[in-house]
């Protein structure tokens, strides 16, 4: 099935150069500070992000929560918007390990502006409130359909945010995917940001790990945190030589993957029952909405001609475009699901299951992350 995973970049597979690399990695005890492979990844991402130091965490999760924990003291208050990572897939991370409240608002594309952080501002000097010690955003954002922030919009969130004595956190999973649609290098769409994630096992194509950035003493602070999630890996030197590998070479490869997307979204928006604006699509994401026919019952029906999707809802549908889909795969996934469009059984309701479906009092869904 590896050909045609379009299900997400997370699905990418380690390269031959990756593998060989991560056999020949020189490795040490990173716990103790003595891995020189873990140095050079993290000190060559600090770089390319144009902060002071950087840290190798296992996940994106664990680095947003570390981010969090280190940056917020039990009682304070997180901003973000509602559809962010750290509120929706961390496992309440935040309240449950740090004793902190995430308030929410909501924007329909995902892309905050800063009077949604404005209005959710505390009066730090009233006792009764909690206080506001952090905002994050999310570049590019993952459930807004893969949208990015732009610069002014981040560094008007980053202003506001020092002028009120907040930190602003940037998840930046795909943040390479921010800066290979808007042209602008990711050092640069950061730089007003205290700390920032980034995830190198997603479109970047290693097989796993994330890195956060940000100044000497909060890493130096954010180190504790990591060790006491149990984050703390020893000869992790075999992971980052797959890293430094991806942090090199993966960022180029990713336009190629939006053109991709783009020219999915267009043969999408013809196909009948299915609903795009191909206009709407940035970056690697591509979201569908389904009318009249069944989420589940086309996942099913291209997954048995060998095309993953998922069904993010019963009328909705989600592909990510990644480095393991070259144009012979999206050619074959287009045939696919031409021939699907056609298939009568698309109205009934299929058996693929709704990928993370958790129904609300409102009738809402969860989304994957
Ligand atoms: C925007 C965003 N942030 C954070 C994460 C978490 O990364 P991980 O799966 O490595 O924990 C994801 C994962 O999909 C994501 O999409």
């Amino acid at each position: 099935m590896k050909g045609m995973d379009f299900r997400s970049d997370t699905v990418t597979r380690p390269t031959a150069e990756m593998r060989r690399a991560m056999a020949e990695a020189v490795v040490g005890d990173d716990v103790l500070g003595d891995d020189p492979t873990v140095k050079a990844l993290e000190e060559a991402f600090a770089e390319r992000v144009g902060k002071e130091a950087a840290m190798f965490l296992p996940s994106g999760t664990m680095a947003n929560v570390c981010a969090i924990l280190t940056h917020c003291r039990p009682g304070d208050e997180a901003v973000m918007e509602e559809g962010t990572h750290s509120f929706r897939y961390e496992g309440g991370a935040a309240a449950r390990l740090g004793g902190i409240q995430v308030w929410t608002f909501v924007r329909e594309n995902g892309v905050p502006e800063v009077e949604d952080f404005r209005s959710r501002i505390r009066n730090g000097s009233d006792p009764h409130q909690p206080r506001t010690a952090l905002f994050i955003v999310e570049n590019t954002h993952n459930l807004a359909g893969g949208r990015v922030v732009p610069k002014e919009r981040l560094d008007a969130v980053g202003d506001f945010a020092h002028e009120r004595g907040v930190k602003l956190h940037v998840d930046g999973a795909r943040l390479f995917n921010a800066e290979a649609a808007s042209g602008i290098p990711a050092a640069e769409l950061v730089s007003k940001a205290d700390s920032l994630m980034c995830c190198l096992s997603k479109g970047l194509g290693a097989p796993v790990g994330s890195l956060l950035a940000g100044e000497e003493a909060f890493i130096q602070e954010a180190r504790r945190v990591r060790k006491a999630l149990g984050g703390g890996m020893r000869q992790a030197g075999i992971l980052a030589a797959a890293g430094l590998i991806a942090l090199k070479d993966g960022p180029a490869a990713l336009a190629a993957d939006h053109a991709r997307a783009k020219k999915l979204a267009m043969v999408l928006a013809d196909l009948p029952g299915f609903v795009i604006d191909p206009s709407e699509v940035e970056t690697n994401m591509v979201y569908v909405g389904l009318e009249g026919i069944s989420g589940p019952a086309v996942v099913e029906a291209c997954g048995k001609r060998g095309l993953l999707v998922l069904a993010v809802r019963e009328d909705r549908l989600r592909f990510v475009l990644h480095r393991d889909l070259d144009d012979e795969a999206l050619g074959q996934a287009i045939q696919i699901l031409n021939e699907v469009a056609k298939d009568p059984f698309l109205k009934q309701r299929g058996k693929a299951q709704i990928s993370g479906k958790f129904p609300m009092d409102d009738g809402a869904t969860w989304e994957p992350s």
